[in-house]
């Protein structure tokens, strides 16, 4: 399965790499895909590509990347067993943010990249991404939390969380956002408990049915 989701990842990467409709890509140096473990049980969604990031072709390899990847550690996981990617997948204009059409020009590979690693929970990054799962929620009151959401009939858990940039521009929003990723590492725990009860409850009826 493993070698399956790997390669479903790299057909969409080269469909990306060809598609010219994509608005970004002329002032883009590289396609950020997205990068990590295909069989992840947790995505991050970011924004989009930094300068970087599009020097690279690697999403979070900068500033905010390098807080990202402690942040990571603070929930108890590796950057290598996650999968990191982004609303949009080249680097948009002096850094500014994605317009409405953009992120609706990439939605449709970011939907294919869920649907091919099909986690238990996506962390989202900042507003936009947040934006994808909770249309309605302001980041200020929701960091943190965790949302159960059916998401194109798939039961997802959501966690949004602000931006790691947000962090390094404000020292409230740094502490507060490590604290939100030490609450992660319950909630991943939380969110494996329940998994492996559903998978023994179906065990155990399996076992009264032989
Ligand atoms: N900020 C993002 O949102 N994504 C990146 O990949 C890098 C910085």
């Amino acid at each position: 399965m493993e070698i399956q989701k790997g390669k479903f990842l790299s057909e969409l990467k080269t469909k990306m790499k060809n598609d010219k409709s994509l608005p970004l890509r002329s002032n883009a140096t590289n396609l950020v895909f997205g990068e990590g473990n295909p069989e992840t049980e947790v995505m991050f969604i970011g924004e989009g590509p930094g300068y970087w990031e599009d020097q690279k072709g690697i999403p979070f390899v900068g500033n905010a990347g390098a807080f990202l990847n402690q942040l990571i550690v603070t929930a108890g996981l590796t950057r290598e067993e996650v999968f990191i990617t982004n609303v949009v997948h080249h680097r948009p204009p002096e850094n500014r943010d994605p317009e409405p059409s953009e992120v609706a020009a990439y939605q449709p590979y970011l939907d294919e990249m869920i649907k091919i690693i099909e986690p238990e929970i996506i962390v989202t990054l900042g507003r936009f991404s947040m934006g994808k799962f909770l249309p309605n929620a302001r980041i200020s009151s929701v960091h943190g939390k965790k949302f159960d959401v059916n998401w194109k009939g798939r039961e997802l858990v959501i966690v949004p969380m602000y931006h790691p940039a947000a962090g390094l521009r404000a020292t409230g929003v740094k502490e507060q956002t490590i604290e939100d990723f030490k609450k992660l590492s319950e909630i991943l725990k939380e969110v494996n408990d329940n998994e492996s009860e559903k998978s023994n409850e179906s065990t155990g009826e399996q076992m009264q049915l032989v």
